[in-house]
């Protein structure tokens, strides 16, 4: 099990609006691995960002990397996790950005505040479950746990000693910083006989409102305000993980419990939560447009309210060929792929960022990622005959400032499922969701462009679409993608050699050492 310090979950990084962080990090396992400090900006130093054959080649066994950013322009919970092949099932940390000296959260100073990280557990190697699907072109063997801040919880066999336990007082108010660090699931989050206010989504304040359930996608952070009993109970109570679910294939569908327990009470009885069915998208949607911006004077809204640049990516599943004289067990023999517009990604020689830099692309990327679906068809309803997906590495060139949208349409090839799209590099505003094929006559004049919220990775519902709008205001070469894992696996597939910045391009190298 690869980890940080011998942590797990790794070292949480506390810093203040304005800082600059410098991480050294020094390489000590045979993989190949990288940090990615997922939500932050990265203005001016899109070096730092993090993600493997993106912006750097990934550091190699003893090899050090130092990561040196400084956070602009945000406060609140983010997280950061390797970025390699599925790594970050144990490599991931809390990123908590207080505002700076002398300014207050836009609510009232809560008496605490407790990050849980919620994470997914594998009773094995998670590489090799990777490595092995990626092989047999089928679906990779399923969790077995989902973890608060690494404990699974009674909810499972023999682990009742293993259970994350927040103790309250009476009567004051606690700031719970969530994370959903798991690899491939989206989680409904409850507390049994509790309810709570949202104030935060991915480092972005929002319009508080009282809830007594939240669903947290992969790569999403949600900050809650929960007062606490004006008189200790009786009884503790259970805080549950479970998944939101409705692809075809198999999932984990266990139950990640933490307890709260006020301090002073003798604990008779444990109350449990009621969660919704595992695939209630209805209450998902429920839940996200309940969403806003604070779009406060302190902290207004910037949403293009026009855009230059409009883009349509259908985001989903397909399949690649068998290769011959092998037997797949992916769709119909053949290999699970995902792709966005139809292009899945093939993995460069070279990292993107360096290889614009050093004048080297050429033969490593090209900028005809298609705006488009080039083949359109009924998204929602039945697939088209051929699904196979074309290997490219594209990628979209923006000028500088454009004022962007991003139409994200789920698709129902190999089944309807959500996707949890993460852009590296930006926050940007969701002005619009709706289930089946998306209307560009009709859509767009239900807009949000007053209070959207602002966030970093948004669910794509299943069976539907969201729009998005920012601004191109960050050079640099910016990732955009799936959160989950295997979706990750099944659209880009690493694992090869990459040519670093201070290595000898392939031409000029002719010998080796
Ligand atoms: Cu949190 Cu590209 O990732």
């Amino acid at each position: 099990m690869v980890t940080v310090n011998g942590r797990f979950p790794g070292p949480r990084i506390v810093a203040r609006e304005g800082d600059r962080v410098v991480v050294k990090v020094v390489s000590h396992v045979p993989n190949n691995i990288s940090i990615h400090w997922h939500g932050i900006r990265q203005l001016q130093s899109g070096w730092a960002d993090g993600p493997s054959y993106i912006t750097q080649c990934p550091i190699q066994t003893n090899q050090t990397f130092v990561y040196n950013f400084t956070i602009t322009g945000q406060r609140g919970t983010l997280f950061w996790h390797a970025h390699i092949s599925w790594l970050r099932a144990s490599v991931y940390g809390s990123l908590i950005v207080f505002p700076k000296h002398n300014v207050s959260y836009p609510f009232a100073k809560p008496h605490k505040e407790v990050t849980i990280m919620l994470g997914e557990w594998f009773n094995a190697d998670s590489e090799a479950v990777i490595r092995q699907a990626l092989q047999t072109g089928g679906g990779p063997n399923v969790s077995d746990a989902y973890t608060f801040n690494g404990f699974p919880g009674p909810l499972y066999n023999c682990s009742a000693n293993n259970t994350y336990k927040l103790k309250v007082m009476p009567g004051k108010t606690y700031l719970l910083r969530l994370i959903n660090a798991a690899l491939n699931d989206e989680l409904f989050f409850s507390i049994a006989n509790h309810t709570f206010t949202v104030v935060e989504v991915d480092a972005t304040y929002v319009k508080p409102f009282e809830t007594s359930l939240l669903v947290i996608t992969p790569g999403q952070t949600t900050n809650i305000l929960l007062k606490t009993k004006p008189i200790a109970p009786n009884a503790s109570f259970y805080m549950l993980a479970r998944p939101y679910f409705t692809g075809q294939g198999t999932f984990d569908n266990t139950t990640g419990a933490g307890i709260l327990e006020y301090e002073t009470s003798s604990n008779s009885t444990t109350f449990t939560p009621t969660l919704p069915p595992i695939n209630a998208t209805n209450v998902v949607a429920n839940f996200t447009r309940k969403l806003r911006s604070l779009a406060s004077s302190q902290f207004p809204v910037n949403v293009p309210q026009t855009a230059d640049k409009k883009f349509f990516f259908t985001v989903g599943l397909g399949n690649s060929p068998c290769p011959k004289n092998q037997t797949c067990q992916g769709p119909n023999g053949t290999k699970f792929s995902a792709s966005v517009n139809n292009i899945s990604m093939a993995l460069p020689s070279s990292a993107l960022l360096q290889s614009y830099f050093f004048k080297k692309s050429n033969g490593v990327y090209t900028s005809d990622f298609p705006s488009f679906p080039l083949h359109p068809f009924n998204y929602t309803g039945t697939p088209p005959n051929n699904t196979l997906v074309i290997n490219g590495t594209k990628l979209v060139v923006l000028p500088f400032n454009a004022s962007v949208e991003v139409v994200m349409q789920g698709t129902s090839i190999l089944g309807a499922e959500s996707h949890p799209l993460h852009i590296h590099g930006f926050n940007f505003y969701v002005v619009g969701e709706g289930f089946g094929n998306f209307d560009p006559n009709n859509d767009p004049k239900n807009f949000n462009l007053v209070d959207p919220v602002e966030r970093n990775t948004v669910g794509v519902p299943s069976g539907g679409w969201v729009a998005i709008r920012f601004h191109a205001d960050n050079p640099g070469v910016w990732f955009m993608h799936c959160h989950f894992d295997v979706h990750l696996s099944w659209g880009f597939k690493d694992g090869m050699d990459c040519v670093g910045w201070d290595t000898p391009q392939p031409e000029a190298s002719s010998s080796t050492i």
